[in-house]
This record gives C-alpha cells, sequence and structure tokens, in this order.
C-alpha cells in the first residue's frame, strides 16, 4: 500500500464499556423474543448499556487513555484525534471535548461518521496523514451509543445494539509499514436498508418562509437484505486486500470483523477458508456496539494474550451507508 519509507505502527490499544449487562433474559421481558432466538441467530448474550451519567464522550476518552497507557504515550505527544461515531453527544462534534478531557492539548481533533466501517474508515484516513508527513501520532477511537436511538419495541433491532467504545494508537515509523493493504467501500443506492433518519416538520417562520423543526427516528434496518449483502462483500473486500498486500489465507493470525452476527463471521470465514478459532469474537458479550465493535473487541484480545506482537490481522468494517472495508494490519510494538 505505501512505497515510501514512512509506514505506520498500531502500538496501543484499549477500550471502555457502560457498567449496565442487558442480557436476552432481560429483553425478553421487554419484547416478545427468546434467548434461543437472539442467541442461534446472532450469538449475542449480553449488551453494556449507556444510563444517563455515561456519555459518549465518557467513554471515548476512557478508551483512548487505556490505548495511550498501553502505547507508553503522553496525552500532549498526540497530534491527530479521530474519533468515528454516528452517536456524538453533539451533533457539531464530541472529538475536541474528547481532546480536551483527555489533555491533548496539541491535538487536532474531528469526528468521522460511518456507521458500523467508522473505525476502518477512520484507521485508513489516519495512515493517510502519517504517510505525508503531516502528524506522527494518531488516536483512532471507535464510539457508539445506539441504545439512545434503539426502538425499545421493536424486536427485530432492539436486541441487537450495545454501547462502547474502543481505541488505538496509531504511530509513524520509518522501519516496514504495518497497515499492509485497505481499501473503503460505499454503496449509497442502497442507503435505505439501514437509517437512522431525520423526520423534519415544517413550522412557519414568517410570511412563505419555514424551518424543518423535527427529530431523528429510531433505528430501522432491513437486516435480510444487509445480511445478503455482507456476505457477499466482505470476503471480496478481504481477498482483494490479501491480493494487495501479496499474502494468503493462511498468512492471516485473525479475523477481525465488526460484530454484527456471529453467523456472518462465521459465513465470512468460511469463504474466506479461515478455521472458526481465528475469528475474533466479542459479541456474546457485547452484541453490535457499531463504530466501537472492531477496537472493543482487539482489545479484549490483545489483553487476554489471544493477539500477540507481530500478529497479522484482517479487519472489515460494514454498515449503514452502505459502506464497507478492509484493513490487513501487523498488530503492536515488535
Ligand atoms: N425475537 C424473535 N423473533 C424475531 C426477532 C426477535 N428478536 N426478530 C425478528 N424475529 C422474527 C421475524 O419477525 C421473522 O418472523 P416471520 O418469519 O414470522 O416473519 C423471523 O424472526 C425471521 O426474521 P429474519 O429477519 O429473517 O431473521 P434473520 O435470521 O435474518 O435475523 C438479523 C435477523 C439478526 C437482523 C440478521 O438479518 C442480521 O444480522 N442482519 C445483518 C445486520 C447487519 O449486519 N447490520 C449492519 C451493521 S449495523 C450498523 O451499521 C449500525
Amino acid at each position: 500500500m505505501n512505497n515510501t519509507k514512512t509506514g505506520i505502527a498500531i502500538i496501543g490499544c484499549g477500550s471502555a464499556a457502560p457498567k449496565n449487562k442487558l442480557t436476552n433474559q432481560h429483553l425478553s421481558q421487554i419484547v416478545d423474543t427468546s434467548d434461543d432466538w437472539i442467541t442461534s441467530r446472532t450469538g449475542m448474550k449480553n449488551r453494556c448499556i449507556a444510563d444517563k451519567n455515561e456519555s459518549l464522550t465518557q467513554l471515548s476518552t476512557t478508551a483512548a487513555r487505556n490505548a495511550l497507557e498501553m502505547a507508553g504515550m503522553a496525552a500532549n505527544e498526540v497530534d491527530l484525534i479521530i474519533l468515528a461515531t454516528s452517536t456524538p453527544d453533539d451533533l457539531f462534534g464530541s472529538a475536541s471535548k474528547v481532546q480536551h478531557l483527555l489533555g491533548a492539548t496539541k491535538a487536532a481533533a474531528f469526528d468521522l461518521t460511518a456507521a458500523c466501517s467508522g473505525f476502518v474508515f477512520a484507521l485508513i484516513t489516519a495512515a493517510q496523514y502519517i504517510r505525508t508527513g503531516m502528524y506522527r501520532n494518531v488516536v483512532v477511537i471507535g464510539a457508539d451509543v445506539l441504545s439512545r436511538w434503539v426502538d425499545w419495541s421493536d424486536r427485530t433491532t432492539c436486541v441487537l445494539f450495545g454501547d462502547g467504545a474502543g481505541a488505538i494508537v496509531c504511530q509513524r515509523t520509518t522501519e516496514s509499514d504495518r497497515l499492509l493493504a485497505g481499501a473503503l467501500y460505499n454503496d449509497g443506492s442502497q442507503h435505505g436498508s439501514l437509517n437512522l433518519p431525520y423526520e423534519s416538520e415544517s413550522k412557519l417562520l414568517v410570511e412563505h418562509i419555514t424551518t424543518q423543526g423535527g427529530n431523528y427516528r429510531p433505528i430501522i434496518m432491513k437486516g435480510r437484505d444487509i445480511y445478503r449483502f455482507t456476505v457477499g462483500k466482505v470476503p471480496e473486500a478481504i481477498e482483494k486486500a490479501m491480493f494487495q498486500a501479496g499474502l494468503t489465507s493462511e498468512d492471516i493470525d485473525w479475523l477481525l470483523l465488526h460484530q454484527a452476527n456471529q453467523r456472518i463471521m462465521d459465513a465470512v470465514a468460511k469463504r474466506l477458508k479461515l478455521p472458526s478459532e481465528k475469528v475474533l469474537s466479542k459479541i456474546a458479550y457485547y452484541g453490535n456496539t457499531s463504530a466501537a465493535s472492531i477496537p472493543l473487541t482487539l482489545d479484549a484480545a490483545v489483553r487476554e494474550g489471544k493477539v500477540k506482537p507481530g500478529d497479522t490481522i484482517a479487519a472489515s468494517g460494514f454498515g449503514a451507508g452502505l459502506t464497507w472495508s478492509s484493513a490487513i494490519f501487523r498488530w503492536g510494538q515488535f
């Protein structure tokens, strides 16, 4: 992906999740569902749900702080923070507040929205800033609090989503580039498959001039359509990235997909001829945390000692937009 001497290394990760756990049993008290249906269709058992004292900004800051600690980097060494989220605390963006709470006084910071692909979109964006020489140390955060936007009476969506944040620290290196390949994809023609839409209500201001009062409506999703789309597009994107990196499935240590459904992860692994032991999954514990799911899962696997420095990881995010993405990278300081 990069022929120059400047590459990126991913040298720390961290995560944060709300304290309250919502189980399948809890959900069966809210809507007409069962542990058996949710487990067999999705692999989910639990999700963490933010209460009113747990903001997106706080979760993101904690995840970033943990990642910086692992990287051995002080907050004032950070040049840029990219916060991938669809659920900012403030529509003007939450990254600036994270910058302040983190004490990253020299860092520029902005939000990036690409739904469940947000983390991989942000990682590849971070790499561009590092490779051009503009920035040296970049913190990439994926965080979402989708529980705010779920219709808790809709069993087809409310059982799927949880809240959380994950972060990584990327650093410029003059040794080999650890981001081996990756690409970003969109198909806006399928935008209507998954939405959290704004619905305006026309309000007369003066004479013929009206404004758009209104609010966002809860999440609506055509689950089956996205499922089919994903099991076709994600393996293709990873295969292309492996080709670009000069790798085959045998060179991949771990498959790290957006945690939307265990059946999607298993189907993608099968298509790529990767054994199930190589699939990193925390879906049973966290559910679908949107932009947070990839870094949350990475952080858990690193801290459990599963993923080791030098391991090669094939990652892919996918979701609303529709968006999808691939990134193949070597983890850690080695
Ligand atoms: N409990 C019990 N029954 C249910 C539930 C539930 N929670 N939800 C749906 N059902 C019923 C349906 O009503 C339907 O009943 P019917 O056959 O009588 O009509 C039946 O179960 C089957 O429904 P399907 O929608 O076909 O179920 P499916 O096996 O497709 O699973 C799921 C649904 C889990 C949503 C799956 O389609 C999926 O994972 N899709 C992909 C989601 C995804 O990847 N989203 C992108 C990322 S998210 C983001 O970007 C924010």
